[in-house]
């Protein structure tokens, strides 16, 4: 901890250790505190003491007393002085207390709620979030920084202060939402106003309001299987039933799925469904907005990736094909810049707007606006488009490599989505290798792979899959990780039929 933090902590632990009301006096008192302090290691060896006078001045107390305290736990070697530079703590000798024993020994006073225990041992985004093959994860290295550190820079001033306040509208900071809803409707073809436009941190925020607001304690979330983890986890913890719903070659199969009497709302990647990659042809799309409407559910879009399509034109978002309100948008700033930004949003339907951005104001009080200012700068500036582009090239030709790649090394041993798209490929095992066989062996390898995640218990054959990122692998590691996965494959499938590894 710097010396100076240090300082100021001691100077307040000392303020409320004092009281003027004791028949001890003051010099008495702060020998004591200060003594005890360096013989249970609160005060650690070394560390440097306010001066007489400050602390005097912090204390409202005469520098004499604190002098003297000063001089008598110097006599005694609690404190040394060391010339012009200062009072510190002495080495005692003593060996620190173990506090984090004492604390492990503690047993709780009550176990958590049911709800608490099962957010605590659910899916998390707790694993290594760098290296081949890594899912999800854009590439960090390649963002303009000195652009969007100039941007931050204008805003984290003192010229406008309101900057540094709470957000006035739930929904976040106008201007911002402005230039989302402009991009999204040229690119994406949304068809919505900045009123529309709800700012959050993170897709995991935007899917729980959309739990709150839209679905009681246990109504039921239609997610499809398999999905991206926040889904069902975030979902689960807002006290919603999690149903799967079934997947085909053209994503979401609404008419083929077991609807739960209440469930409210289903949730769908139809662009780039999440992880197998299926894209939603249009007529599957018409017919999922048809069923939504006839049996009164909310459809949440998940438009994570559709910044990087490769192929040509892409399908417009369901939302855009909506004309009875009843698709919910999700999109986030992960991929197109890069992942600790954690701001992401939700378009909604114009008659929700209101609610959903005083819904935010309340449970979670919106602020960070200087970033929110900045990035509606980076965008409206013309430098998130052209990092966008950019970046597409660059993940175009990865995933090209990829596929050639394991094409040459692995042969047919894996099945790969088709979807010119994203930032992951999805590969079906095509042998009898177990997936996690292969993911542990990858493991070995340094290798990081993706597992989809499945709300059934154990996926079918069809299902055994895993998922190669390549948005944080550089070009020239490809071909690289790719032999090592190719030996990471041998081993697994040696280990599993109990064949010796030739050679
Ligand atoms: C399917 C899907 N949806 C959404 C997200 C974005 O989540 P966030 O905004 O929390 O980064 C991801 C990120 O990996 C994803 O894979």
């Amino acid at each position: 901890m710097a010396t100076l933090m240090k300082e100021i902590l001691l100077s307040d632990l000392l303020a409320r250790s004092l009281s003027r009301e004791a028949a001890q006096p003051l010099q008495r008192q702060l020998y004591e505190v200060i003594r005890r302090g360096v013989l249970d290691h609160t005060l650690v060896a070394g560390q440097k003491l306010p001066s007489s006078r400050s602390l005097a001045l912090e204390l409202g107390v005469s520098r004499i007393t604190v002098s003297l305290a000063y001089e008598r736990l110097i006599a005694e070697s609690y404190l040394r002085a060391a010339g012009g530079s200062g009072t510190f703590v002495s080495d005692t000798g003593a060996r620190p207390r173990d506090t984090r024993a004492k604390t492990a020994a503690v047993e709780p006073w009550a176990p958590l709620a049911r709800r608490g225990a099962a957010i605590s041992t659910g899916r998390s985004g707790l694993v290594q979030h760098t290296g081949a093959f890594v899912p999800g994860v854009a590439d960090a290295s390649r963002f303009p920084f000195h652009l969007w550190r100039r941007a931050v820079t204008r805003h984290l001033s003192k010229s406008d202060l309101s900057l540094a306040g709470y957000a006035k509208e739930g929904a976040g900071y106008r201007p911002l939402r402005e230039a989302i809803a402009s991009y999204l409707g040229i690119s994406r073809s949304v068809v919505c106003t900045a009123d529309q436009v709800i700012v959050t941190a993170g897709t995991h925020q935007s899917i729980d309001l959309c739990a709150r607001m839209l679905a009681d304690v246990g109504d039921v979330a239609m997610v499809e299987d398999p999905c991206h983890w926040a889904f069902p986890s975030v979902l689960a913890a807002a006290g919603l039933q999690v149903t799967p719903g079934v997947l085909d070659q053209h994503g979401l199969a609404l008419a083929a799925s077991a609807l739960p009497r209440r469930t409210r709302m289903v949730c769908t990647s139809p662009s780039h469904q999440y992880p197998t990659g299926a894209v939603m042809p249009l007529a599957r799309r018409l017919e999922l907005l048809a069923q939504a409407r006839s049996r009164k559910l909310w459809v949440i879009e998940d438009d994570y990736d559709s910044e990087f399509r490769y192929d040509g034109a892409p399908l417009p978002s369901l939302q855009g094909l909506d004309r009875d309100g009843h698709v919910i948008y999700l999109g986030t700033f992960s991929k197109a810049m890069f992942s600790g930004m954690r701001m992401s949003y939700l378009v909604v339907p114009p008659q929700m707007a209101q609610a959903f951005s005083n819904a935010c104001a309340a449970i979670y009080r919106s602020g960070h606006l200087h970033l929110q200012a900045a990035l509606a700068d980076f965008i409206s500036e013309g430098h998130f488009s052209q990092h966008i582009r950019r970046m597409r090239l660059e993940y175009a030709q990865r995933q090209q490599l990829l596929r050639e790649a394991l094409a040459r090394q692995l042969g047919d041993a894996l099945a790969l989505s088709q979807a010119r798209a994203g930032l992951h490929l999805y590969a079906r095992l095509t042998g009898k290798v177990s997936a996690q066989r292969l993911v542990d062996e990858a493991a070995r390898e340094g290798l990081v792979l993706g597992q989809p995640y499945h709300l059934a218990a154990r996926p079918t054959a069809e299902q055994r899959a895993v998922i190669l990122g390549y948005g944080a692998v550089a070009l020239e590691q490809i071909e690289p990780g790719v032999a090592r996965l190719a030996q990471a494959l041998e081993r697994a499938g040696t280990r599993q039929t109990g064949r010796r590894r030739p050679g």
